[in-house]
């Protein structure tokens, strides 16, 4: 009988947990976890040693070390026309992957309702029951161009007097998806209306690759700021996943519940990291530009692969991520649902992806698509593709 608390029993191991410890027994390229299979820059990993070496290594100031918190807001001031102050605005914290429990849990009651979209990122629905909340979810479909969108009255209807909170990820894991400004223009009406909070994990935020599809912060919406706690972190659009240092930024008064939990969570953030972090932020020079036209071609080139041996493949406009239906590859090998046909890419051409019926509440809705991650060398991505067109 499992001793894990009932709370958190419906969750068991992270499928990428799972993923990626079967692409190393099989030896597969892993297309499965999103993290860059290259080094992050240079100035960052300077700058940290350099932090150690200056002796900065005792607890950090509990809601970030002043640079750093000065240099995210001055990251996001650009997009804002409110002032961000980055003392009482901003909250440094251990990833995003923190930042989402310590919003949970600072600022949602138990009963309270929060809107999830669907698929979503598996750690939203276990901050849900951390929180003892209870979610709504809104199913993200791909619409005749491929690209997922969302039903206006299943939004409407998802909102109710108990509304707390809705969660957007833009740009959105799994599916690629940008959300448009109407649609967030929706989302900031009904949420005004409701007298609702909005979460906003923009981990993505500089890794969109459509011009006419830009990053779009809600906050940045008229009478969105008041109520918006922004997240985000620097792992994914500066190739630092393991550094694990993110952020929350809110008004005050939300700022204040944010910190009533990130300081019994985890206090502070690694102090060496933060000044690597800082450095960046403050100089981050091409680096992102020159990731974004590598993972643009990753993209096409496994988009056009994935194609050609039958898959249906979704737009990504930002993201790692590509999503495609299986359906017609699954016939032709016997695979049975998504987890079947991960498991036969693994052990038959040894290429890991992620199935992501796991985060869809109503896992039916997503056992039709695969994952696979783009963030990676060309020469992870060519070897992928040759392996995958062993499957021909
Ligand atoms: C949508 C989304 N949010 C949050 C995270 C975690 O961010 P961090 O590495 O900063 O903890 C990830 C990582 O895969 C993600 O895809």
């Amino acid at each position: 009988m499992s001793s894990v608390a009932t709370r958190l029993q419906p969750f068991g191991t992270t499928i990428f947990t799972e993923m990626t410890a079967l692409a190393v027994k099989h030896n597969a390229v892993n297309l499965a976890q999103g993290f860059p299979d290259f080094d992050g820059p240079q100035l960052a990993k300077d700058a940290a040693k350099a932090a150690i070496d200056a002796g900065h290594s005792q607890y950090a100031r509990m809601f970030g070390v002043p640079k750093l918190n000065a240099a995210i807001a001055g990251a996001f001031s650009r997009r804002m026309t409110t002032a961000i102050d980055p003392d009482a605005h901003v909250t440094v914290t251990s990833g995003c992957t923190e930042a989402l429990p310590a919003t949970f849990l600072g600022l949602i009651n138990p009963g309270d309702e929060v809107i999830l979209f669907e698929p979503f990122y598996d750690s939203y629905r276990a901050c849900v029951a951390l929180a003892s909340a209870t979610p709504r979810f809104v199913t993200l479909r791909p619409d005749a161009s491929g690209r997922f969108g969302f039903d206006e009255s299943e939004l409407r209807a998802a909102f109710t007097t108990r509304t707390r909170a809705i969660l957007i990820n833009t740009p959105h894991n799994p599916t690629g998806k940008v959300f448009t400004r109407a649609e967030l223009d929706l989302i900031a009406s009904l949420c005004r209306h409701h007298n609702a909070i909005a979460i906003t994990d923009e981990v993505y935020e500089h890794l969109t690759y459509e011009p006419t599809l830009p990053h779009i912060s809600l906050a940045s919406l008229p009478g969105m700021w008041e109520r918006t706690v922004t997240l985000s972190s620097l792992g994914k659009s500066f190739s630092l996943t393991g550094w694990k240092i993110g952020w929350a930024i809110a008004p005050p008064h939300l700022t204040s519940g944010v910190r009533a939990a990130h300081q019994f969570l985890t206090f502070a953030t690694a102090t060496p990291l933060q000044h690597g972090a800082a450095a960046v932020l403050e100089n981050p020079g091409p680096i992102v530009e020159e990731y974004k036209s590598l993972f643009r071609r990753n993209r096409d080139v496994l988009a056009a692969a994935l194609t050609g041996l039958g898959f249906r493949t979704f737009p990504s406009d930002g993201t790692y991520f590509i999503m495609a239906d299986h359906s017609a590859v699954s016939k032709r090998l016997g695979a049975t649902d998504d987890r079947d046909l991960c498991q036969k890419l693994i052990e038959r051409c040894g290429v890991a992806a992620i199935p992501p019926s796991v985060f869809y509440e109503n896992r039916e809705h997503g056992k039709a698509f695969v994952r696979f991650a783009y963030c990676k060398r060309a020469e992870t991505i060519h070897q992928a593709v040759h392996r995958l067109n062993s499957l021909q």
